[in-house]
């Protein structure tokens, strides 16, 4: 029987090359997107593809729906992967921004796992994938809200690990350095939106850093294509082991490392250097 999968976030970046790769692969994948133009791409690429928006409760409900009325009920895998990142210092984030970058890359995260879980148990099988961040492992400055909501995911991912134990139901945390995508021009977006740089403490860094997003600068020592997210991703979904953690990337690696061996003095004053780039 072919395996159905539902991925979120696949306009772009790594969740429009897992859902293709995913589909070479033999498996059923339903594709979701906020954007009628992404939809159609998608579709005209032979994904099945449908509108979710983690911020809207209702595309949430509405999209598993219809994933389960085309599968017969039956969903093997969840890859949770669409979100962004708002940067700008904590001191500098307004409660909007830190509603919206948690209803995004959290809340919604959880009401589409909630609804999820019981399909998965009913079938006595199930993997789910949340796709996490370096930025899940350590934090660096000016991105407190993205890094506050991996952070989170990571919390709520071994505990649900716990909870599922003996189901059936594998979690795993994808946590990727550096990947070519779009993130950082969506950044500049989030940033323009939210932080009044002129009042700011840190304008200058601001100006420097924001205009390098936009134009789609950012630091990019060790990265990857997002086909090294579909190779990890392969291994979660199909592997009779799956991994409960998939760091890719080497500066995730060398970061899951120092978080371990350094003091947290050490590992802070580095990290603060890194922040800055
Ligand atoms: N690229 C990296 O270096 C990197 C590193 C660590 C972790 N990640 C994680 O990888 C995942 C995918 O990001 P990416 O790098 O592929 O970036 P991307 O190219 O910006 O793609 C992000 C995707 O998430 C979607 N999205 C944004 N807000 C959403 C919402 N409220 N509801 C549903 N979907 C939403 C975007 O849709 P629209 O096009 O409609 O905005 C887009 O499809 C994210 O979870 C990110 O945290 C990426």
């Amino acid at each position: 029987m072919t395996r159905t999968l539902l991925i979120t976030g696949c306009s772009t970046g790594i969740g429009s090359c897992c859902a293709r790769g995913m589909k070479a692969r033999g498996w059923r994948v339903f594709a979701t997107a906020r954007k009628e133009a992404d939809i159609a791409r998608l579709k005209d690429d032979g994904v099945e593809s449908l509108y979710l928006d983690y911020t809207e409760p209702d595309s949430i409900a509405a999209a598993l729906a219809d994933v389960l009325a085309a599968s017969g009920g039956r969903l093997d895998a969840l890859f949770n992967n669409g979100a962004y990142a708002q940067p700008g210092a904590v001191e500098d984030l307004p409660m909007a921004a830190m509603r919206e970058q948690f209803e995004a890359n959290f809340f919604g995260w959880h009401d589409l796992t909630r609804q999820v879980v019981p399909v998965m148990r009913r079938q006595g099988h199930g993997r789910i994938v949340n796709n996490s961040s370096v930025l899940g492992l350590i934090a660096i400055g000016f991105r407190g809200a993205y890094t506050a909501t991996k952070f989170a995911l990571e919390g709520y991912c071994d505990t649900l690990r716990i909870e599922l134990a003996g189901t059936g139901i594998h979690v795993a945390t994808i946590e990727p350095g550096p990947i070519e995508s779009r993130l950082g021009q969506n950044a500049a977006l989030a940033a323009r939106r939210h932080i009044d740089m002129e009042n700011s403490v840190h304008r200058d860094y601001y100006k420097h850093r924001f205009a390098r997003l936009e134009q789609g600068i950012g630091n990019t020592r060790g990265q990857l294509g997002p086909q090294a997210v579909l190779k990890v991703l392969v291994h979660a979904c199909e592997s009779a082991r799956p991994r409960t953690h998939y760091h890719v990337t080497r500066p995730t690696r060398m970061a899951a490392a120092a978080r371990r061996l350094l003091p947290a003095r050490l590992l802070h004053a580095a990290l603060a250097r890194a922040g800055r780039s």
